[in-house]
């Protein structure tokens, strides 16, 4: 933006002598005699601020505006006739008329362009642009801020800056809020508006027209709940203001050298730069920049997790109101409780941790209640839905109670807020499992030092909790729901229930031959079907894949991973009790030339999608993140309706956020799905796991296991295989006879295609799992296959062996030829 200092030199010796009073710079005032034109400029007292004439970005247009006026890089913070443009320089005047009004007028016909707006009259009027950025109209010998007649800071262009209040006053009823320009070249209202909203609770909206796009989050005594570049600073002081007559968010810098403005752009975003040392604007912040802080992006109790792919997800004990939409990426629906309320039968709260804090619309406050009590005063409504302390400066404090359905929530780990959400009182079972393994671990000390035998301790803690338990109501019989093994929160069963459920683990119930131990199957007393793996009674190595086991699945929440019901741990004995696959796993089906009928092509690609799904969960979405290590055939299950579920998590490791890959001295898997690298050097990552997935997505489509796989034209393995068939565009012969549908035929292709880029040799061309579904489930290109890794069987085994290390990875760098199959 420029501005101009010329004036036309024709006009100007019209000019001078109509205007003898006409304001020379350096004056702060304009009276009613005096005038400012086209080419002059009012200047605050101290410097900081001028008003005057300019043209905003490439346009020609000319408005009354307010800069800064020592930095030299003009922005405009306030603009007069923002709807109204001037196509001329001459003839238009500035000035003030009795009884007291700022115009902008036409000086030819009189014409009034702009003015400003009082519901008072004084007799001296004057125009002055104080220090602060506030252009007031006032009496002349009046500096009481309460009687100014007109001030610019109550009616903000797209900026505030400091001294600016942002909200309602109930005094004037008149809400001051900014308004985005049209573009940079013209400072007519835009589309967008930012308001400090204290409907229920203050936060600050942003609007696209009628339609909210952002809200910042309420007020926490520090910042609002999601904006965390709000931080004490000792060079300015910010905050909200509640009372009776008021209601705004204001903004003041300490120290009048400091300069900093918040806009809110033309694309929406609010945008603060502040001058540094050198005098040069810096953006120091914008918002609105990431998915995650448009408005209910993921639905009501939709959380959203911009460090996740995909974002959105359901939190802890929720589920997606509508799965086949939030499958398909809609999450507009969001989720719903996964056990619905019973308020009558007494709800509870349970705490969420690290959150951005929902939308307060629909909230009530109580600043003096402690936390206990605002949980009192929610709980005996049925439509609070959530309570969390107001202010949460000094330890916290006050009430915020929340109703109607919770929305706009996004997890900030670091600096996020506590909530407690209302939940259904059985939710909570688990918890007072955990509640009672804590404090029967704390009694376990006691006892230890005035008993002597641990054994004895052990079962008084165990029928202490027997006792507690059946007092309970709902609890199942045989199904004791005490706690095991620190707080995994695992319901318990006893050795009587299981073996009775088994008909005391007879081989007739043999299910098969789990990584560790058998498994069978049982039926519960009131008829629940059970799968029970029982640990081998000597096996130490198998102690530690079911502890791993339970470890890892007792966190996990997946509709396409198995469900663990509770364990059974008593002397010897150790056994897992997860829900019962009526049709067993996949393998079982998928080799078996007569069953594999049942699995026709659509059924195939849902088995492809969901496992790929319930990886992708593993790996990213899971609170643990879990590289399962032993993905195959044997451990995906099937329900009564085919939906797949992984199981098996014996070999399965957690993983912080950071190493996605780790090495192992003893490589364990199964044969035909163990990635090169994880083979030769025993380095395993996610990528290990989307190797196996890419197998598993093979042998799938075949309906042929990739070890033991043979052809009369080749010596080469499944993949090697399906790899010559792509190459050559024949891709489609991989498919067993049961799919020639070529309905299908696209999904087929995507499916191989996915498949092999899967299983490619070096570990960083493999997509991640997140990407797998994504190409599973859109159309458009995929990135050619390179040679995939373990083509043949004979490549690099035995896994041991010294001499082949590093053959597979090292070949990473090298280029090398597929042999052309005969
Ligand atoms: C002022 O009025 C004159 C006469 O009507 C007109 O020609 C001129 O364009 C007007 N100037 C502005 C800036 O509107
Ligand atoms: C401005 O207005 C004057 C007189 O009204 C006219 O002569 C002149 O051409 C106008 N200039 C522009 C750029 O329109
Ligand atoms: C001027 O103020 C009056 C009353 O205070 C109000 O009714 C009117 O709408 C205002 N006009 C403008 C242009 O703001
Ligand atoms: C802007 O950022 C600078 C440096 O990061 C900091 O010193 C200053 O206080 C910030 N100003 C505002 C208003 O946030
Ligand atoms: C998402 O779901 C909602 C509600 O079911 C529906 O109104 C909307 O059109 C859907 N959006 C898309 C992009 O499919
Ligand atoms: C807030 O809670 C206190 C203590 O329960 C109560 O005395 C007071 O009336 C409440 N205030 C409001 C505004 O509800
Ligand atoms: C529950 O709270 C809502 C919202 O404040 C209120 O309208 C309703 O009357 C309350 N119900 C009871 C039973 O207190």
């Amino acid at each position: 933006m420029k501005f101009s200092n010329k004036v036309f030199p024709l006009l100007f010796a019209f000019t001078f002598i109509l205007s003898i009073h006409e304001i020379s710079n350096a004056i702060d005032t304009i009276t009613t005699t005096q005038t400012l034109r086209d080419g002059k400029t009012i200047v605050s007292s101290d410097g900081t601020f001028e008003l005057g004439f300019f043209s905003p970005g490439n346009s020609k247009n000319r408005y009354v505006g307010m800069w800064y006026k020592k930095i030299t890089d003009m922005k405009v913070v306030w603009v007069a006739n923002r709807e109204v443009p001037l196509t001329n320089t001459s003839g238009v005047l500035l000035k003030v008329v009795e009884p007291g009004l700022l115009v902008l007028q036409n000086d030819s016909n009189g014409v009034v362009i702009w003015s400003s707006n009082t519901s008072r009259h004084v007799k001296s009027p004057v125009a002055k642009l104080l220090d602060s950025g506030n252009l007031v109209v006032k009496d002349t010998n009046d500096d009481d801020p309460e009687k100014f007649l007109w001030e610019s800071f109550n009616y903000p262009t797209d900026t505030m800056f400091s001294g600016m209040k942002l909200g309602w006053s109930s005094k004037t009823d008149h809400e001051v809020y900014l308004s985005s320009w049209k573009s940079k070249d013209d400072p007519s209202t835009g589309e967008f508006t930012c308001h400090f909203d204290p409907t229920g609770y203050p936060q600050e909206v942003v609007k696209k027209g009628l339609m909210v796009i952002y809200k910042t989050g309420p007020w926490n005594g520090v910042r609002y709940s999601g904006s965390l570049t709000l931080r004490k600073d000792p060079m300015y002081k910010y905050g909200v203001v509640l009372n009776k007559n008021e209601a705004y968010y204001y903004f003041d810098v300490l120290y009048r050298s400091i300069v900093s403005t918040s806009t809110l752009m033309a694309n929406g975003a609010a945008e603060t730069i502040w001058v540094n040392p050198t005098n040069v604007w810096v953006t120091n912040s914008t918002t609105g920049a990431d998915i995650c802080d448009i408005y209910g992006f993921c639905g009501a109790y939709g959380s959203c997790n911009i460090a996740n792919s995909p974002v959105c997800g359901c939190f802890d004990k929720f589920l997606p109101k509508d799965p086949d939409g939030w499958n398909r990426k809609n999450w507009s629906n969001g989720c719903i409780r996964r056990t619905p309320l019973n308020c009558l039968d007494g709800d509870v709260f349970l705490k969420y941790t690290g959150i951005k804090l929902p939308d307060t619309q629909y909230s009530r406050i109580n600043e003096s209640m402690t936390l206990e009590e605002c949980k009192v005063v929610c709980l005996k409504n049925c439509t609070c839905m959530a309570y969390t302390n107001l202010d949460i400066t000094r330890g916290g404090s006050g009430c915020l109670l929340w109703f109607k359905e919770l929305i706009n929530i996004k997890i900030l780990p670091e600096a996020g807020q506590d909530i407690y959400i209302r939940m259904s009182s059985s939710e909570l079972d688990k918890n007072i499992n955990k509640l009672a393994v804590h404090s029967e671990g704390k009694r376990r000390k006691i006892l230890i030092t005035s008993l002597t035998s641990l054994m004895g301790v052990v079962l008084l803690g165990l029928s202490l909790m027997l006792y507690f338990w059946k007092r309970k109501k709902n609890v199942p019989k045989g199904r004791t729901g005490g706690s095991i093994i620190k707080d995994f929160e695992l319901p318990l069963f006893d050795l009587p229930t299981i073996s009775k459920a088994t008909n005391n683990f007879s081989i007739n119930n043999k299910l098969g031959q789990g990584g560790y131990g058998l498994v069978y199957k049982g039926t519960l007393e009131d008829g629940e079907d059970i799968a029970v793996k029982r640990l081998s009674e000597t096996s130490m190595q198998g102690l530690d894949e079911f502890m791993n086991e339970v470890m890892c699945i007792a966190k996990l929440q997946h509709r396409n991973l198995v469900k663990l019901l509770g364990c059974c741990i008593q002397g010897e004995e150790k056994m897992l009790v997860y829900e019962y696959m009526p049709n067993k796993s996949l393998d079982f089906i998928l080799f078996d030339q007569a069953k594999s009928r049942l699995l026709d092509w659509p059924k195939r690609f849902h088995i492809i999608n969901d496992v790929a799904r319930g990886l992708l969960y593993l790996h990213q979405d899971s609170r643990m993140r879990i590289i399962h290590r032993d993905l195959k055939a044997s451990n995906i299950l099937l329900d009564a309706d085919m939906n797949p579920r992984i199981s098996d998590f014996g070999l399965a490791k957690s993983f912080g956020g950071n190493e996605a890959e780790a090495k192992t001295g003893r490589v364990v898997g199964t044969h035909g799905y163990m990635s090169p690298e994880y083979v030769v050097d025993g380095l395993f990552s996610l990528k290990s796991d989307v190797f196996s997935f890419g197998v598993l997505v093979l042998e799938i489509v075949s309906g042929r296991k990739n070890w033991g796989f043979s052809h009369s034209d080749h010596r080469f393995n499944l993949l090697g295989h399906a790899w010559i068939l792509y190459k050559e565009g024949r891709s489609l012969e991989l498919v067993g006879t049961c799919s020639d549908d070529s309905e299908y035929f696209n999904e087929v292709l995507r499916s191989i295609h996915v498949g092999l880029l899967c299983v490619q040799k070096c570990p960083g061309d493999r997509p991640r799992m997140s990407t797998v579904v994504f190409m599973l489930e859109n159309d458009g290109a995929l990135p050619e296959a390179k040679q995939p890794g373990f083509f043949t069987e004979r490549e690099v085994f035995p896994a041991e062996s010294s001499t082949s290390t590093n053959a597979a990875i090292s070949s990473c760098k090298m280029s090398i030829t597929l042999p052309e199959g005969r």
